[in-house]
């Protein structure tokens, strides 16, 4: 079996972006793959954290892994600081990266920009990456759009390593979904949506309230034209209400547009919120049931032991490659 490895931040909640773009791939791909599923709390701190809510981020995110559908029999969750062969590796990755190559990076371009104080780490960020995903001989890495350059430079950094120091790591590919690998936001929608948004009303999360839900749906950006046509260049506000539909129901974008010809935003949007209510309300019955329990505590348990032991023997071979330490 070949090996998939994934990660997601645990800050604020997840969005429906992060569930369309990478999470509801995860559920799929466990029955074909050997599955790694990561909480990178060593990521999240690259930006400047409250540590009761990073706490309360991190045990929330492994209950959605779960409660999305994940299998801790298929699949193995776990949360990164645990598993100290990250940070081995991330430092190791980082002095084979070059410092133009980073500052290259679109994300630590947005992130840094404006900013006076810049941690390091926001710089070093993709090294880290990269070794969350070669630590695990990873063969596919499952994400949305905006994480590609990132794919791309662990491509690289694996290839300088194993032409250097011998053949030691699989080079991955990613995998983005075919639909909705860039959900964007719901007041700006030529820009992604995001859960560092600071406009709240932009983006929805799988524990929000149906409540919620309408308002934000109703309140999204449209166009004054009131046609549901799918035109991401001239229509990008409905176009990603109407992706976001056709994803959640399996209905095509061109039945969509003649279910609601002649109708108005208004009648589509309250459906949508429908439909988005319907989708997650399952998951947040099962999260509610998962959130204080002990199995939560006992599959994370699991999953470090898992995860350790994998990637100690990776991080050894790397130690031997570069001569670090002792031979073992
Ligand atoms: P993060 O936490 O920002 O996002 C988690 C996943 O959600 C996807 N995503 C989206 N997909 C579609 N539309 C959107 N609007 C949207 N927003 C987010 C992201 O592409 C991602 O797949 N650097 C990563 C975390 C990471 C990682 C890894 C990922 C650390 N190590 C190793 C894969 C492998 C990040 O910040 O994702």
């Amino acid at each position: 079996m070949k090996n998939i490895f994934s990660g997601i931040q645990p800050t604020g909640s997840v969005t429906l972006g992060n569930y369309i773009g990478a999470m509801r791939q995860f559920v799929d791909l466990q029955h074909d793959y050997h599955c790694y599923f990561c909480i990178v709390d060593q990521h999240a701190i690259t930006m400047p954290q409250d540590r009761l809510e990073l706490r309360k981020n991190i045990r929330s995110l492994a209950a959605l892994y779960l409660a999305i559908g994940i299998d801790p029999n298929k699949a193995t969750i776990f949360i990164q600081s645990e598993v100290p062969a990250h940070a081995q590796a991330g430092w190791i990755m980082q002095c084979i990266s070059y410092i133009g190559e980073l500052e290259r990076m679109t994300q630590f371009k947005d992130k840094s920009s404006g900013r006076e104080a810049v941690s390091s780490g926001l710089l070093t960020y993709p090294p880290l990456m990269a070794a969350d995903i070669l630590l695990y001989k990873t063969d596919v890495v499952p994400v949305g759009d905006d994480q590609k350059q990132h794919i791309e430079l662990t491509r690289d950094l694996a290839e300088r390593f194993n032409k250097k120091h011998g053949e030691i790591f699989t080079i991955p590919e990613i995998r983005t979904p075919e639909v909705g690998a860039r959900i964007m936001s719901l007041q700006e929608p030529t820009k992604k949506m995001s859960k560092s948004d600071p406009n709240l009303k932009s983006f929805i999360t799988l524990l929000d309230d149906p409540k919620q839900i309408e308002k934000k749906i109703k309140s999204a950006v449209t166009d004054s034209e009131g046609i549901v046509k799918y035109n991401v260049e001239n229509k990008p506000g409905i176009s990603n209400l109407i992706s976001i539909y056709s994803i959640f129901t399996g209905e095509s974008i061109d039945n969509l547009e003649k279910k609601y010809e002649g109708k108005g935003y208004g009648d589509f949007k309250s459906d949508l919120a429908k439909v988005v209510v319907d989708t997650i309300k399952p998951i947040q019955d099962r999260y509610y049931e998962l959130i204080d329990s002990k199995e939560l505590d006992d599959i994370l348990d699991r999953g470090a032991e898992v995860a350790n032991r994998d990637a100690n023997k990776m991080i050894q071979k790397m130690m031997n490659a570069m001569g670090l330490g002792r031979k073992r």
